[in-house]
């Protein structure tokens, strides 16, 4: 398959460090240095699904199509509004989309798992054209409380769209299933018969233990991938990396060894998007120029699960 179409769509509400420390016991001090981060946008009066919709909209537009010229729809979210129907349900019915549908949620990899599926209903020929869509709201994860989650997160949502083609060169998804370490439970709805305890938490995060499954887990995908491809690492012109933490995307492109012009960010004024994360960046970098045909794009990412996935894709 190969991408025709990017988009991506952020909150208007951008809140900083300074702001965040008058409410909280932490400040740009700690912040900046520990993670890059100097603000992220968060959602206020928006809804998850007006951002989703605006991001599909600028990758279909960009890709001269529109909404039933889609024949699969994938979308991916950790968490929304709504537990039934899904979130791709409630975007297709703004958008006029109707064709078959699913939801995953496999956390911060989500566009890569995403792009591994449409790649294989492409290889199987069921499918012309397929539209991916990572929408996100971990702001609302949080406890704004926590100084140790709540700064590192921001929402916006990120899109693309695929046609038959040869561009996506390997992917390669990865799981060591460890569900305690970045986490978040919900009560369901009483019965007359649940008799064990339940208990909602915010999002818990052990984070140097995931600091760690995400500069090995990627140092190794990204060189396994690359060999597979029968390329170097030198023929790379873009590491498109999971916006997780500056300091992981520095410790993975020294682990690389790598320079810094290959890695484009965005961290610094989003924060961590989760799934949304790589197609925001794929989005901006497109919509900046950044890329050429035949450029190689390398896309890591890595978080809850802990999953991990990679991709190698020529533009
Ligand atoms: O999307 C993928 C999922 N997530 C990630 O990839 C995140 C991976 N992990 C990380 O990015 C880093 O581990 C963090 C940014 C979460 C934390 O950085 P760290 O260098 O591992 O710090 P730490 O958790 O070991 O905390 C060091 C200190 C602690 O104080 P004490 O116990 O040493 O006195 C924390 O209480 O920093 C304190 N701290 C803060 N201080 C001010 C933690 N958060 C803050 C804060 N402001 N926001």
């Amino acid at each position: 398959m190969k991408i025709i179409g990017t988009g991506s769509a952020l909150p208007a509400r951008q809140v900083t460090n300074d702001e965040i420390s008058q409410f909280l016991d932490t400040g740009d001090a700690w912040i900046c240095p520990r993670t890059g981060i100097r603000s992220r946008h968060v959602i206020s009066d928006e809804q998850l699904e007006d951002l989703a919709v605006e991001a599909a909209q600028k990758a279909l537009d960009m890709a001269g199509l529109g909404a039933k010229d889609i024949d699969f729809f994938i979308c991916s979210n950790v968490v929304s509004e709504h537990v039934t129907p899904g979130l791709s349900c409630i975007i297709a019915a703004r958008m006029g989309i109707c064709c078959p549908m699913i939801d995953i949620n496999c956390a911060c990899p989500g566009f890569i798992y995403a792009m591994d599926i449409a790649e294989t209903y492409f290889q199987a020929g069921k499918v012309e054209r397929v539209l991916i869509v990572c929408a996100e709201e971990p702001s609302r994860m949080t406890s704004w409380e926590d100084r140790s989650t709540c700064v590192l997160f921001g929402d916006g949502a990120g899109a693309a769209v695929f046609t038959r083609g040869d561009k996506l060169k390997a992917v390669k998804l990865n799981a060591e299933p460890a569900p305690d370490k970045i986490s978040q439970y919900r009560t369901l709805m009483p019965t007359p018969f649940v008799t064990k305890e339940e208990e909602s938490t915010p999002l818990l995060m052990q984070g140097r233990e995931v600091f760690r499954f995400a500069v090995t887990t990627s140092v190794r995908d990204i060189s396994e991938l690359v060999e597979r491809c029968g390329l170097t690492l030198d023929q790379v012109n873009w590491f498109m990396i999971h916006q997780a933490n500056m300091r992981i995307i520095d410790a993975i492109r020294e682990g690389l060894g790598v320079e810094a012009e290959r890695f484009p960010t965005n961290i610094a004024d989003h924060g961590n998007s989760s799934s949304a994360s790589c197609p925001i960046l794929l989005d901006e970098c497109n919509r900046k120029g950044m890329f050429k045909p035949g450029d190689v794009l390398v896309f890591s990412a890595f978080g809850a699960g802990l999953l991990s996935a990679a991709a190698v894709l020529e533009w």
